[in-house]
């Protein structure tokens, strides 16, 4: 231990939140088409962001711990990528499964920094607060932003000039479209830059029997974490949602391996937004989300896509949940459609 070395941590914030105005246009879209939906990132304000955890915690919902668990068993090997290197953690939530990482780090003798981005201000400050007061000497810099949009982090001097490895947890790539998942990838790897890696969980296609609990709980907070938004568009944009007259469905579509989660009113019913009157047919839907289930080898196709190769994967015995190591070659032009490198293959690990 030398006292002497460690410095008080930081936390540097930047609020590239978006405005509120963009929340009202794209609600107002999003209820004026046949297929009423809005876009999941509205989803996370506070009480959301508190009802996903609570959702992560839950025992239907195997996702999370199945992640954590393959995070521990190969947090040695996969720290070996993370020597100073800034760590980019996209929708970093709590920041609970980065830990597993940060504690194989020597932050003597390699120097990381954290930079977690996430859209819900207050639960990113919360949890890089305590973050920083777990691991003294982390250079933490907290980005409230969108992170689905191309990001320019040019004008934040602190992240130039270091080895970068982003990681995306949770299976968040699943709530993308697959063509708007390859465009994120592409961001990520112009936003990473060429040699650099990311580590990324993908949730993989099983039997609905496993996936629709994990997605409507008997105790009912996977509805209270979609009704939520109706409570957050009443709150903050002044409509007149009955949170009575409205329930919640999940289930899996086996044909487009995705579960669609949605809000289904229960009455022929009229709800009011910013003066504009919106009707709902009795037991309409308004969806909340899509939850997109890969293979391994559809998810590298994916990557490759956005020129990643695959360096390592790793699988848990039960086949639930992946872990893909990916990298962005030196020479990547980020344009490359459809390599297959044999030397990257598929190592699922089941140990
Ligand atoms: C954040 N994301 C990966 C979750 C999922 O599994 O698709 C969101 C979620 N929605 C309801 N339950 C979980």
């Amino acid at each position: 231990m030398n006292s002497t070395l460690s410095h008080p941590t930081q936390i540097q914030f930047y609020d590239l939140h978006p405005p509120l105005d963009d929340f009202r246009s794209e609600v107002l879209q999003g209820l004026s088409q046949p297929q009423k939906a809005i876009s999941p990132k509205f989803l996370y304000d506070k009480r959301g962001a508190e009802l996903f955890d609570a959702i992560c915690t839950l025992e239907e919902y195997y996702l999370t711990r199945t992640e954590m668990s393959l995070l521990k068993t190969y947090a040695k090997t996969i720290a070996q990528y993370l020597e100073n290197s800034m760590l980019i953690e996209f929708g970093s939530g709590s920041s609970q499964k980065i830990r597993v990482l940060l504690d194989q780090i020597d932050p003597i003798q390699n120097h990381p920094t954290y930079v977690a981005l996430d859209i819900s201000k207050q639960h990113l400050w919360d949890s890089c607060s305590s973050l920083a007061t777990h691991y003294p000497g982390l250079a933490t810099i907290a980005i409230c932003a969108d992170y689905t949009q191309p990001l320019d982090l040019s004008e934040i001097t602190a992240l130039q000039h270091q080895h970068r490895v982003g990681f995306f947890p949770g299976s968040s790539i699943g709530n993308l479209e697959p063509h708007e998942a390859v465009q994120f990838l592409h961001n990520a790897a112009h936003l990473l830059g060429a040699g650099s890696h990311l580590l990324i969980g993908v949730d993989l296609q099983k039997s609905a029997a496993i996936l629709e609990p994990a997605y409507d709980d008997p105790q009912g907070i996977s509805a209270a974490f979609a009704l939520n938004l109706l409570t957050r568009i009443n709150r903050e944009l002044g409509a007149d949602f009955n949170l009575d007259q409205f329930g919640y469905r999940a289930f899996y579509n086996s044909s487009n391996a995705r579960i669609e989660m949605y809000i289904v009113s229960y009455t022929h019913q009229t709800v009011h937004l910013q003066g504009i009157a919106i009707p709902f047919a009795q037991g309409e839907l308004l969806r909340t989300e899509y939850s997109y289930k890969y293979s391994v080898s559809q998810f590298q196709m994916l990557a490759a896509q956005a020129g990643f190769e695959t360096q390592q994967v790793w699988v848990d015995p039960d086949r639930l949940f992946s872990l893909h190591l990916l990298s962005i070659p030196e020479y990547s032009s980020h344009h490359s459609s459809s390599h297959h490198s044999s030397s990257h293959h598929s190592s699922s690990q089941s140990s």
